[in-house]
Formats: structure tokens, sequence, C-alpha cells
């Protein structure tokens, strides 16, 4: 199967240029400034005044898990077509360990959820939840197996939560074996406090649920977090950070030349404190931990996407109905399921957050949705960029098109989009996975299923091309 894409404008996250593309079967074959007509082409796609871009890599999503009493609503099935109609080819979703079960046990729990349900790539981090002797070793056969990155929880005693003797043990551990440990870093114990204070004096309400959680609990725990991961001298990368208290303490630990790294989220950069507070219970909406911030924060996280202290902007795509799941909390706001929708609407945001306003350039855009992610996480450069060898993971871009976010017209399985009737310019028209075409038109066109389990490499942010894609003959 040969499809030819002509007429593009090519963007990657060092260049942007006019050129045609050919894909045989699943990867790219070919890229020149005029293909011939004649390469036998079973399909072309005319990209004249758009630009063809990697697919996006999602590495932070949340489907069909259990949490806080519920399930995210979105399954392997929704949840990776909405990100297809989002321009995104790749996701990494967590499988959890809960306490006394193998890592393993988890792993292949996800593995069935994600089977023959999935429409793109995707791989997973491992939530580990108990880290005794035997889990340690399991760590070594994960990485062995792709599954290369652990999420450890400093939040959420109770449930997730490990103490600093595990956390460092963990970060030991990857520090051997090559795995990369993405901490949510949050002060639980402090917080757990604050939660109970709150409710103790009748404060029920959702905007307390960001009162509860102050950006100091978040600073403090990333600055604990780079401490453990320096005396165990072990990569670290923080996953959804959300203010300046928090990036500041990366910043220092990126001018000191340690390995950490962090993303960021489209609410935090887009939404704040003000949404928890909108009239009634519409603020449930809006909850997630960490919670949204003081609007000020966001404008330091958009520097520190430009200056690369933040690498990545993920989604932490975790969605509960309004109607019915966020209810759970109406009288107790530490009841709300944590979480809210994005994986559909990351790219065309941070295109018109970022790339209209001249905040980040084009090339930046591609680097922090695509790239970057995929280097992090492993599968770079068979995903996130456009190159002979390369996996056709490609999105083809109307940078003209005109719309509205709204929940009604998205795909995302939930009753409610945070960034209702927001206008945007800009959105991907066409998006292919190894090859195939998943969406055009506006419709889902691809097969059911087609998503594969990706085997990731061990951490390595800035791995060499392989011979074939770095151009090099022989
Ligand atoms: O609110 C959030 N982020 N829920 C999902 C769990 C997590 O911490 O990523
Ligand atoms: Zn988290
Ligand atoms: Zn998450």
């Amino acid at each position: 199967m040969k499809t030819l894409v002509r007429n593009g404008t090519i963007v990657t996250a060092n260049e942007t240029y006019r050129a045609d593309l050919l894909i045989e079967d699943e990867t790219i074959a070919l890229i020149g400034s005029r293909i011939p007509e004649d390469p036998g082409a079973d399909r072309v796609i005319d990209a004249g005044g758009k630009y063809v871009m990697p697919g996006g890599v999602d590495v932070h999503t949340h489907l069909d898990m259990p949490f806080m009493g519920t399930s995210t609503s979105d399954d392997f099935q929704t949840g990776t077509v909405a990100a297809a109609f989002g321009g995104t080819t790749s996701i990494i979703d967590f499988a959890i360990q809960y306490r006394g079960q193998a890592l393993r046990e988890g792993l292949e729990a996800w593995i069935k959820k994600a089977e023959g349900k999935a429409v793109i790539d995707y791989g997973f981090h491992m939530i580990a939840t108990d880290l005794p002797e035997p889990a340690l070793h399991e760590m070594d056969r994960l990485v062995d197996l792709g599954v290369t990155s652990f999420k450890l929880f400093m939040a959420y005693p109770g449930a997730f939560m490990l103490d600093d003797a595990s956390i460092f043990r963990g970060l030991l551990r990857t520090a051997e074996n090559g795995g990369l440990i993405c901490m949510h870093a949050e002060n639980g114990g402090a917080i757990d406090v604050l939660v109970k204070q709150a409710l103790a004096a009748g404060h029920t309400a959702p905007k307390y649920h960001g009162l509860t959680r102050p950006t100091t609990a978040e600073g403090e725990a990333t600055g604990r977090a780079i401490a453990l991961a320096e005396m165990a001298r072990a990569p670290l990368y923080i996953v959804h950070l959300s203010c300046a208290d928090a990036l500041n303490q990366v910043k220092a630990a990126r001018d000191r030349g340690l390995p950490v790294y962090a993303e960021t989220c489209p609410q935090y950069l887009f939404l704040s404190d003000q949404n928890l507070e909108e009239p009634g219970f519409e603020g449930a909406k809006y909850v997630c931990s960490p919670p949204v911030r003081e609007a000020w924060n966001q404008g330091e996280l958009w520097k520190g996407i430009a200056g690369n202290d933040l690498q990545v902007v993920s989604t932490d795509h975790g969605t509960f109905t309004y109607r019915e799941q966020k209810q759970a909390g109406r009288d107790d706001f530490s009841k709300i399921p944590n979480g809210m929708p994005g994986i559909e609407t990351r790219l065309m945001l941070l295109y018109n957050g970022g790339v209209l306003p001249g905040r980040i350039s084009l090339n930046r855009f591609v680097d922090v949705v695509a790239t970057a992610p995929a280097r992090m996480f492993g599968v770079f450069p068979r995903k996130g960029t456009i190159a002979v060898g390369s996996d056709a993971d490609l999105m083809v871009f109307d940078p003209n098109l005109k719309g509205q976010i709204s929940a009604a017209a998205m795909h995302m399985r939930v009753d409610y989009n945070p960034y209702e009737g927001t206008q945007v310019t800009g959105r991907p028209v066409t998006v292919l996975s190894r090859g195939t075409v998943l969406v055009e038109d506006g419709r889902f066109v691809g097969p059911q299923g087609h998503g594969r389990m990706l085997k990731r490499d061990r951490f390595n942010p800035r791995p060499t091309p392989s011979r074939e894609l770095a151009g090099v003959a022989g």
C-alpha cells in the first residue's frame, strides 16, 4: 500500500519545509521536493496550504481507570478515537499495581483493557503503590519488556501514596535498570490535614479542593523528589506540574545540571482557580490534582515551555461525567472524582494559546506535543517525527480552519468540556496511524482495534537516530 502526501509544508521539531512524502505500508519511505506522480501510489492526499506534522504523542492518559469509587468514562476505544480526532496518534496510559499485587498483574489487566479496543498505538507506565523487594526485581523485568517508566505518588495517602524510603528504593532501581520515575509531587500528608480541617469547618464546595492543595505542597514535594533523585543518581520526570512554586524547583535542579524533566498540561495553561468558583456545583468540572491555580502561574508555565524547563505538554486525560460521576462530591469536595477531559483538545489549544500569539514557534509546538514526549519515553524516532523509516503517524493540519470547542461536537465520552465555547483556529483534518487513515472529512474511517502496544526503549532523552533515519548510506 502506497500513499502520497503532496504539496504540504512539513513541520518537525527542527525544520519547516515544502515537500511531498511517500508512505509505503506503515512507514515513511521517501521525502522529496517533488515526488513524481508515478510511484504507483494507491492514494494521494493533497496537503496544499496545510501543515504535515508528526501525530501527537500524549504520555499521560487515564483510560478505563478505576478511581475514587468510580471509573473514567472513556475506555481505550472511545478515548483513542477522540485522541485521533485531535491529532494524537500514540498514548502512554497508566497501568496500576494495587497494594499486595505483583506489578505484572496490574500490567496484564491494563493490556486486556486496551487490546482490540485502542485505535492508536499505546504504551504503559506502571503505577507502583507497593514496592517490597520482589517488586523492585520486577521493575527490571518490566523495563526489559518495554515498560520503561514508573509513576510514584507523594499524594493520595491510603490509596497510591508511597513513603520516602519506598520512593528512594524505586529511584535507586531505575538508576540501575534504565527506567524513569514519573512523580506525582504533592505533599499528601499536609493536604490530608487541610482537607479534614476544611470539612470540619463546613467548607464543602469545589473551590476548597484548590484551597486545600496549595502550591507550597506541590513545591515542597517537587523539591523533595528532586533531592531523592539526586541522592539516588537517577533521572526524574515530574508529571502534571501546575505552578511556579514547582517550576522553580525544576529550574534550579536543571541549572545545577541534574537530569530533571517535567510536563505541564493544558488545564494549567488555560484554566484557573476562578473556574473552581463557577456558580452552583459547576466548579466540580475543573477538579483535578494538582488543582488549577491562580492565573498568574500560567505566564510562568508558558515561559517554562519556551525555555525548555518544561519539555512536554501532556493531558492527564481522565474523564468523569458532570451529571453523574462528579455529583459524588456535591456535599463534600474531597469526593469529587479528580480529573478532566483533554485528549482531543490538546493540540488545538496549544496551537491557539502558544503558536498564534507567538509564545512558542511552530517547531517548538511539534517538539512539546510529539517529539520530546517520544524521546523521553523511548519511542523516538519511530514516533514523534517525520523522517524516512519512521512510522507514518501523521496529521494534516489546516491552520485556517475556524471552529469552536464544544462537548457536543467532540468524541470524548463525557457530557461537558472545560473549554466549552472557546474559539479556535487551526486543527487536524486528516490523521494517519502507521499509514492507515483514521480520520478524514470529520469522520472516523479507521479500522477498530488498529492500535498496537509499544515496546519502549530505556530512558535516553537524546537517542541517536538509526543509520537509516539519519540518512546515512550503507
Ligand atoms: O486529577 C488527576 N490528575 N487525576 C488522575 C490521577 C493522577 O494523579 O494523575
Ligand atoms: Zn498524578
Ligand atoms: Zn494522571
